[in-house]
């Protein structure tokens, strides 16, 4: 056992409820690119300005909306690693652990996780811009992207309004009810793991400080350093997909790798 799992494990000992704040990282080793990382994150490539705000949809709804079906599909096709497992198997080892998550992928679900808490929205639920009506995505499954990218957005069979992606953009507000019960279970936890998260984008970003705050033991799993890693108990330098398997075999809760 790796000398920070030892002390992830020494942290941990008597902790009941615990949450796990995941962000793009918790995803990177089933293929779904980060935004900030140099080289492959998303935004690196891409301008976030021209394609995660609701004034780039309304100027481009073509480009913006065929950017979320590129990433939709590619969501699809991409499966929950051993790091998802291991976290949905470590829910055996406490009272409570709820993930809370800045993902839209759906991936900590589909890997079993019973609590999830998407503070982002969902790629999956797409919606109507003017009014909210869901809107059932099964027909853009097999829906070959164009080189140039760009699909027009279909039209919500209620009210005829284009059909965006149910995630939230810059700009916008949070989900209330996830972002209260995020505040919640982070005030009361008694240890938070981030993971996976540059700790740079707010309100998620100030969970951590929250859980600081109310006296939880905040451990960080992350191969590089953050704005939060000075002020954690543990700084676990390593990716998702090794850090928690390892902490659910030494908690007596082993996965399939
Ligand atoms: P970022 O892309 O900002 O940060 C990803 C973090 O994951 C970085 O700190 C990496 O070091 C770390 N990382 C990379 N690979 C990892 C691995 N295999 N295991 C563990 N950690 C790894 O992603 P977020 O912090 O999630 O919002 O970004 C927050 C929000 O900014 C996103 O939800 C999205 C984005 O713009 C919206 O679109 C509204």
């Amino acid at each position: 056992m790796s000398n920070q799992c030892e002390r992830a494990v020494e942290l941990l000992s008597g902790a009941r409820r615990v949450v796990a704040l995941t962000g793009a990282g918790m995803s990177q080793e089933s293929g779904v690119p980060t935004f900030r990382d140099a080289q492959t994150g998303l935004w690196e490539r891409y301008d976030p300005t021209e394609l995660a705000t609701a004034a780039a949809f309304q100027h481009n709804p073509a480009r913006v909306f065929g950017w979320y079906l590129w990433r939709w599909q590619l969501v699809r096709k991409v499966a929950p690693h051993a790091g998802h497992r291991a976290l949905a198997a470590l829910v055996r080892a406490f009272d409570e652990l709820v993930v809370v998550t800045q993902n839209v992928d759906g991936l900590h679900r589909r890997a079993g996780s019973p609590d999830v808490t998407e503070l982002h929205g969902s790629i999956d639920a797409f919606r109507c811009f003017d009014q909210g009506h869901p809107y059932d995505p099964a027909g853009l499954e097999s829906l070959e992207l164009p080189e140039s990218g760009e699909v027009q957005p279909p039209e919500c069979h209620v009210c005829g309004s284009p059909v965006r992606p149910g995630v939230v953009w810059f700009g916008e507000f949070l989900p209330q009810d996830a972002l209260e019960r995020a505040c919640r279970v982070v005030t009361e936890c008694d240890a938070l793991l981030v993971i996976g998260t540059s700790a740079l984008v707010y309100p998620a970003a100030d969970l951590p400080n929250l859980g600081l705050s109310s006296g939880a033991t905040v451990i960080e799993i992350n191969p590089q350093r953050t704005p939060l890693t000075p002020r954690v108990r543990l700084s676990w330098p390593a990716s998702a997909g090794a850090a928690l398997p390892a902490l659910s075999a030494a908690l007596g809760q082993p996965v399939a790798p």
